[in-house]
């Protein structure tokens, strides 16, 4: 079994370690989308892990889901994200950028325009808006010459992305964002050729996918997906059938990494793995509610075949979270309050661990 401490060859640049930062929206970008020199030291203070991904960036306006997070569809963005990028670097890091549409998930308030999403079908739940939370509006039904501009989007923002330091991209198909609801049955009720059967639902995430692939390579680029997971409302009713077909249509090509969440049952997860022959990472804590993963989870998932774990929340109050879990440090828990507010406060404030002296 491969330890979290292994080195790992992914793509063009060799892993340290096998602990990757799991993407997470922080909100602490500019209202115009702009990368802050805060969100370099967040980053920078965690760059032991092998992988940082960033978190969400939006890859056109519409695509913007949240009010105050950073946005790779300007040059001035772009340009912004270097001061993050270097940082890492700097500090002896690697990172990938995550790119993130929302697609329904959003609301006019936050940039203007009505949401476009497959299908006129709203999401469920309150949305973040500048004014605070409101229902999900009913998004824009996108027309079917619309539709592959959302999906070159993703590679035009991959390749500001990469102009601008990064190592790597990962496209967000998880979490009830616009890849995801493509691929649902209950957000996607077109009767074109990007919805309905299998073939059509995962249409959208393929052409995504190709279209940053010519743009940076494959050897760049990765996807997250969250099989199963109802965010926002969606659904997908033939997890096993749907995911199968996806994964075997991206294992052509010769990907960075699959990045799986454990939304499903370890037995579709299992299958997947066996059919994606490249790195796989897998995100234990989406599968825990509450708990925040640890150690005993990264092994359970080596074991089960990944080569890479992703931690999110306990990246937050763990800057130094490789090191504590290669001395077997006790982890410290993030304030969920500091999330999405409090600027620098529960952001830049979290210390390494200190030790006490009994
Ligand atoms: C504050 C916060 C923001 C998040 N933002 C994103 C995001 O931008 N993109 C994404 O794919 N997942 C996002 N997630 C989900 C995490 O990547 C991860 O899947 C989830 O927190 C479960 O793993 P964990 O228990 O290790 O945190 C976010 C989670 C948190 C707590």
């Amino acid at each position: 079994m491969n330890s979290l401490f292994d080195n790992h060859q992914l793509g063009h640049i060799e892993l340290p370690n096998r602990v990757v930062m799991a993407p997470m929206s922080r909100v602490r970008a500019t209202t115009d989308g702009l990368a802050t020199p805060a969100m370099a030291t967040y980053y920078a203070q965690r760059a032991t892990a092998g992988l940082i991904v960033s978190e969400g960036a939006q890859p056109s306006l519409i695509g913007q889901s949240n009010p105050s997070t950073p946005g790779l569809h300007t040059d001035e963005q772009a340009e912004s994200w270097r001061q993050v990028t270097a940082a890492i670097h700097a500090n002896g890091g690697r990172v990938f950028a995550q790119i993130m549409h929302g697609g329904r998930v959003s609301h006019p308030e936050t940039h203007g325009l009505q949401p476009a999403g497959p299908s006129a079908v709203p999401a469920v739940g309150d949305v973040f808006t500048p004014s605070g939370r409101q229902p999900a509006p009913i998004p824009r039904a996108m027309t079917t010459a619309e539709v592959p501009e959302h999906a070159r989007s993703y590679a035009d923002a991959a390749r500001r992305g990469i102009a601008a330091g990064f190592d790597g991209v990962e496209l967000h198909g998880a979490n009830g964002y616009l890849i995801q609801q493509f691929l649902s049955d209950n957000a996607n009720l077109r009767t074109d050729r990007y919805g309905g059967s299998v073939a059509n639902r995962i249409r959208f995430a393929v052409e995504a996918v190709a279209h940053t692939v010519e743009a940076v390579g494959a050897a760049r680029t990765g996807i997250r997906l969250s099989p199963g997971a109802t965010f926002w409302g969606v659904q997908e009713n033939d997890v096993p059938a749907l995911y199968t077909a996806l994964v075997k249509e991206l294992a052509a090509f010769d990907l960075a990494y699959l990045h799986l969440e454990v939304t499903t049952d370890e037995a579709t997860l299992a299958a997947l793995r066996a059919i994606w022959p490249g790195t796989l990472i897998i995100n234990p804590g989406a599968g825990l509610g509450p708990v925040q993963a640890g150690p005993a989870d990264a092994d359970h998932w080596l074991r089960k075949g990944a080569d890479l774990i992703s931690f999110g929340r306990a990246f937050i109050a763990n800057p130094d979270l490789v090191e504590r879990l290669r001395i077997g440090l006790p982890l410290a828990t993030a304030d969920e309050a500091t999330y999405f507010e409090g600027g620098n406060h529960g952001y830049l404030t979290y210390p390494a661990y200190q030790h006490q002296a009994a």
